[in-house]
This record gives structure tokens, C-alpha cells and sequence, in this order.
């Protein structure tokens, strides 16, 4: 059998929020946490208002300046006309995952079935992977746990690794 090379994923959060700042983003501050936990890195921790443009522009700065594999998105994945990140995530970004977002919802669904209210998106931009997370920190530790063993695999095939 081959040696699989162990795969490091690097993170990226972008808490997407019109009323928290960065010292009360207590859901990004336990997913930076749970990325270490993995003994991952993350890269950069930034917070945007529920803006469209605002947040499609750090998606487009995690992904092609700071080159983090993945990025976590916190927050406005619901039903509030004030949610836009899925919108956001589509304007730039190429291609979808569906299977991750459908990861977490099945996962999510074991715990409540306000899961059904997420409209979170995992597309790809380049090689980077975006995830649409929710902005609570019960909700975001549960969606994380629903993918968080597929990532490395999936970071390794973005580089262009096989099976
Ligand atoms: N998933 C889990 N595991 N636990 C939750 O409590 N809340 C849901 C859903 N997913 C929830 C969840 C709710 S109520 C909403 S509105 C959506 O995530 C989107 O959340 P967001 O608007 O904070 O992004």
C-alpha cells in the first residue's frame, strides 16, 4: 500500500455579523479553537457586516491572498433578509459542494430540526474551499462536527492529489 502523505489543512474564518465585533465573536473564537484542537492552523479571524460585497471580498482575500485551504464563514445562513452569505459565497466562487452542506444539515437534522432553516453553501473557489457555517456557537461546534473528518482528505484532492 502507498504512504498517504498526511494532509495540514490551513483556515480562514469570516464571521459575517451586524452586532458582534471580534472580543464578542464567541462562535469564531470556538472554531478557531477546534481548529486547533486538530493541530491545524488558522490563518486569519476577520468579522464583516452582513453586506454582500463585504463579504464576498474576504472570501476573495482568504482564498487568494491569505491561500488558506479552507474557509469557515460564520453566520447569515438563514432565512432573515439580512442573510447573505450563501449569495455571497455564489458571487465568488466557481463550483458547488453540495455534499459537505448536505453533511452538515443530515448531521444537524439528528439535533433539531431548525437545521432545515440553513441555506449554507460549500462551493470551491480555485483551491480553496468554502463553507457556509451557522453564527451560533452551539450550532457552528455541531455543523463542524457533521464534516470535520472529510476535510484533510478533501484540502489533498484540491491539490490535485488522488484517492
Ligand atoms: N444546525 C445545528 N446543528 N444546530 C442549530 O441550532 N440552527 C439553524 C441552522 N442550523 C442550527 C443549525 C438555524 S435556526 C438557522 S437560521 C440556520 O442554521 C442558519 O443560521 P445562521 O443564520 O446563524 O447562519
Amino acid at each position: 500500500m502507498s504512504e498517504r502523505k498526511a494532509v495540514c489543512p490551513s483556515f480562514a474564518i469570516i464571521t459575517c455579523s451586524d452586532t458582534r465585533d471580534l472580543a464578542s465573536d464567541e462562535a469564531g473564537q470556538a472554531l478557531e479553537a477546534l481548529i486547533a484542537a486538530e493541530g491545524w492552523e488558522c490563518k486569519s479571524h476577520v468579522l464583516v457586516k452582513d453586506d454582500r460585497a463585504s463579504i464576498a471580498e474576504a472570501i476573495v482575500a482568504a482564498a487568494d491572498d491569505i491561500k488558506a485551504d479552507v474557509v469557515l464563514t460564520c453566520g447569515g445562513s438563514g432565512l432573515s433578509l439580512r442573510d447573505v452569505t450563501p449569495e455571497a459565497t455564489q458571487d465568488v466562487c466557481e463550483r458547488n459542494v453540495p455534499g459537505i452542506a448536505e453533511a452538515m444539515r443530515a448531521h444537524s437534522l439528528q439535533i433539531t430540526p431548525f437545521a432545515m432553516l440553513s441555506r449554507a453553501l460549500c462551493m470551491q473557489r480555485g483551491r480553496t474551499l468554502v463553507i457556509n457555517l451557522p453564527g451560533s456557537t452551539k450550532a457552528a461546534k455541531e455543523n463542524w462536527e457533521g464534516i470535520v473528518s472529510a476535510l484533510p482528505h478533501a484540502v489533498s484532492m484540491m491539490a490535485g492529489a488522488g484517492h
